[in-house]
């Protein structure tokens, strides 16, 4: 089970940015977790994060046929890029979409994801519970758990 998680803009200063909406923790230490959970699932996983829309396209790109789940919070650009949605809808890998805040309870740009659309769905407002929940629901579906 090869699942990636990607991450868009501005995630590389968690700990740093917004603490009181995004958490404390550091973009390493969520992966760090992240790895150590995907060691006990039983499941292969590699983490990407860019600040750049193409490289982030390159990257979903590059998965076809390589991953079989993405998790991806493309954080800004989810609410602005057409490129990265017909990015996922072309490798048709399945993915979930995470965002860390509840982007509906924040302003009203952030209430529209193009990429929802085009994931199996979509988890927010849990912080880094969310990206474990989205790897525990990668996995489940990997195994035909829950269709
Ligand atoms: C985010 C929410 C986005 O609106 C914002 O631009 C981010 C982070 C989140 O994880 O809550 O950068 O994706």
């Amino acid at each position: 089970m090869k699942i990636m998680v990607i991450e868009g803009p501005n995630l590389n200063m968690l700990g740093i940015r917004r603490p009181d909406i995004y958490g404390n923790m550091t973009l390493p230490e969520i992966h760090e977790k992240l790895s150590v959970l995907a060691k006990e699932l039983g499941a292969e996983i590699n983490f990407f994060q860019s600040n750049h829309e193409g490289e982030i396209i390159d990257q979903i790109q590059k998965a076809y046929g390589v991953y079989e789940y993405l998790i991806i919070n493309a954080a800004a650009y989810t609410h602005t890029s057409v490129a990265i949605r017909d990015a996922l809808e072309a490798v048709g890998i399945p993915a979930i979409e995470v965002h860390l805040s509840n982007i509906f309870s924040r302003e009203p740009f952030r209430h529209v994801s193009l990429l929802t659309p085009v994931c199996e769905g979509q988890i927010c407002g849990f912080g880094y519970l969310g990206y474990e929940m989205a790897l525990r629901i990668a996995v489940s579906r990997l195994k035909g758990v829950g269709r």
